[in-house]
């Protein structure tokens, strides 16, 4: 759905030719998983896959909302009917709770951007509606108050999630990666231009299950670690401070170790990326994805079958330089380093095989990075 046809749809359905435009878009993150919520690095980017949000103001005392990928219609409170309502509901919350001057809106909204695979689609809601709201309003928030505000609504719905989605999707700039710290919430601008070789996201068409309660669990496991490091290393504060030594002595549940292993391997594996990136040693990158993947599979246990068969059958295939599973996992996406030339038969072969063990249809979308949530023209 393109944000031509969204303005035609608004325009009809709100009769007006009177409204404004925010485009948002989803992440990818190339390495750095599930190290947000433990103070760790990550290394997103917004991505070409957008929700586009049109709006103006209301005549009535309320929110009206057009949800045009699924054709539905609501008005605020509604949100026991409509799920994606809730994301637009926890940020008046918010903004609510915060004193901040709301005048209500009809939004209009919807895009190419896939839905729960693993690119953030319920943060491109909060960050896009957050825009609108900002715009509208004139509230004059900044990009680090946006960030904020964003990821504290979105906390409402009692994940627990990190800042990497709303940061990336808030602050990208086109052409570049962020590598973002998330103890200090500093980044830093990792120029991305690549030449014989592309990401490819490859969309395993499997809908997270069960992803809430378990990563509740793995954040949880992360933090009993941590508390039992700091009966012996006060100085520690977060998770990804915790070094494999500090562990060695320690009485500790083995599955649990896994967790903090990992969370210690990846934050190398960021840098190592981003050193990779910096000395245009492009084909180093493959590899590090690769060992992401088996450590998120092996240790963090947030993979599942249907996308490490794709991996495993994509690892002995000419051109593919390592993938991993991306976000939060369970299903959704993998993020792969190919050689261009190759992405044309690597995307048949693992179509055809993966349709034929599992009758589900991938899809590939090569990645071009663009800036964060903007109005649009
Ligand atoms: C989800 C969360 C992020 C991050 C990833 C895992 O996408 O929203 O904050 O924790 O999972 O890296």
């Amino acid at each position: 759905m393109e944000l031509d046809f969204i303005k035609q749809t608004f325009s009809e359905v709100f009769g007006t030719n009177n409204y404004k435009s925010i485009s948002c878009p989803g992440r990818i993150n190339i390495i750095g998983e599930h190290t947000d919520y433990n103070h760790g690095l990550v290394m997103p980017a917004a991505v070409n896959k957008y929700l586009h949000f049109c709006y103006n103001f209301s005549d009535s005392e309320q929110f009206h909302f057009y949800a045009m990928n699924l054709n539905e219609l609501a008005n605020e409170g509604d949100k026991e009917k409509h799920s994606w309502l809730y994301y637009f509901q926890y940020v008046l919350d918010e903004c609510r709770e915060r004193a901040l001057s709301i005048k209500p809106l009809n939004i209009g909204f919807g895009g190419n951007l896939p839905i729960g695979a693993g690119m953030s689609s319920s943060s491109a809601i909060t960050c896009g509606f957050i825009a609108c709201l900002n715009e509208a309003n004139q509230w004059n928030l900044n990009s680090t108050e946006m960030v904020d505000l964003a990821h504290n609504a979105e906390n409402r719905t009692g994940l627990g999630g990190g800042i990497m989605d709303q940061y990336s999707i808030i602050k990208s700039k086109s052409g570049h990666l962020l590598q973002i710290n998330c103890k200090d919430l500093s980044h830093e601008l990792i120029p991305f231009s690549l030449k014989e070789e592309t990401f490819l996201i490859i969309n395993s068409k499997v809908s997270h299950a069960l992803v809430d309660s378990a990563y509740k669990n793995r954040k949880q496991d992360c933090l009993d670690i941590l508390k039992g490091v700091q009966t012996q290393y006060p100085k520690i504060e977060t998770v990804s401070e915790i070094t494999a030594k500090m562990l060695l002595g320690f009485k500790i549940d083995q599955t649990k170790l896994k967790r903090v292993m990992h969370v210690i391997s990846e934050n190398k594996r960021v840098l190592a990326v981003s050193n990779a990136f910096k000395n245009n040693q492009i084909a180093e990158i493959g590899p590090l994805l690769s060992e992401s993947h088996l450590s998120l599979s092996k240790q963090y246990e947030v993979s599942c079958p249907e996308i490490d068969f794709i991996l495993d059958k994509a690892a002995s295939l000419d051109g593919f330089l390592g993938g991993r599973i991306m976000g939060g996992g369970f299903g959704g996406c993998c993020i792969s380093l190919i050689k261009k030339n190759k992405q044309a038969i690597i995307e048949k072969y693992l179509f055809d095989s993966y349709l034929e063990t599992y009758n589900l249809e991938l899809s590939f979308y090569p990645v071009e990075v663009v800036s964060g949530v903007f109005q649009s023209e």
